[in-house]
């Protein structure tokens, strides 16, 4: 696994997309009457923005990838593809980011179908065009070159993600496999080049040891290989 770019994005900017993506909307004149957040990235967006646009209705569908056998062969799924009526509604799809856009298109096509809203456009936070198979309606930022965006809801799962591919990359190619909390730390740092709070590294670190793929010895943390 290649070391990733990874962008750490904070609270204050969540709130401040998520304000200037209302604003677009409002100046487009669309008044959405429902908000359909795009499980799981697109909650925190999508609750903001029905507090920005004054949208009292909000439902969600889970769309995500599925990982087959291999990494790469991964496709869009709906995980629980329940049926509600939507006509007389005019509705929003949100997500934080569209990335290869299929969990979108997945969503919005699934929906169109079966809940039949009188409308539907699609708003996310960003938009990484070069790649996304589909254009939101609304975006507030388009970005260019493929960076994963650390969110603050998924500050935890990536850090304890981060962690694991780091420490087994380290173990392969240098054949360490023991280090201390501020070891990894550090290498978090190298590699990554963010900070999180304390916390996050005590916690995903916490994790990993009940999953059992850590053990701990003394003060260092051992990767534990299965071959
Ligand atoms: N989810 C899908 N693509 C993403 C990205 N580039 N950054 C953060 N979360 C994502």
């Amino acid at each position: 696994m290649a070391r990733v770019p990874v962008k750490l994005v904070k609270w204050n900017d969540i709130v401040e997309w998520s304000r200037g993506l209302a604003k677009l909307i409002i100046e487009s004149g669309y008044k959405p009457s429902i908000i359909i957040a795009v499980a799981r990235g697109g909650y925190v967006p999508a609750r903001l923005l029905a507090d920005f646009l004054g949208v009292e209705n909000m439902i969600s569908i889970q769309s995500q990838h599925w990982t087959e056998a291999a990494k790469a062969a991964e496709k869009a799924i709906l995980k629980f593809p329940f049926r509600v009526d939507l006509r007389g509604y005019k509705a929003l799809l949100v997500d934080d980011i569209i990335d290869t856009g299929e969990t979108v298109l997945l969503a919005k096509r699934y929906i169109e179908n079966e809940w039949k809203p009188d409308e539907l456009r699609v708003a996310a936070l960003q938009w990484i065009s070069p790649i996304a198979k589909l254009k939101p309606d609304y975006y507030y930022l388009e970005v260019k070159e493929w960076v994963w965006f650390q969110y603050p809801w998924t500050r935890l799962e990536d850090t304890m993600q981060f962690i694991n591919r780091m420490l087994r990359e380290t173990a392969k190619e240098k054949g360490v496999k023991e280090f201390t909390y501020e070891e990894i730390k550090s290498l978090c740092r190298e590699w990554y080049n963010i900070e999180v709070e304390d916390f996050y590294y005590r916690e995903a670190l916490d994790m990993l040891l009940k999953k059992g793929i850590l053990v701990k010895r003394g003060n260092k943390y051992i990767v534990v290989i299965n071959s």
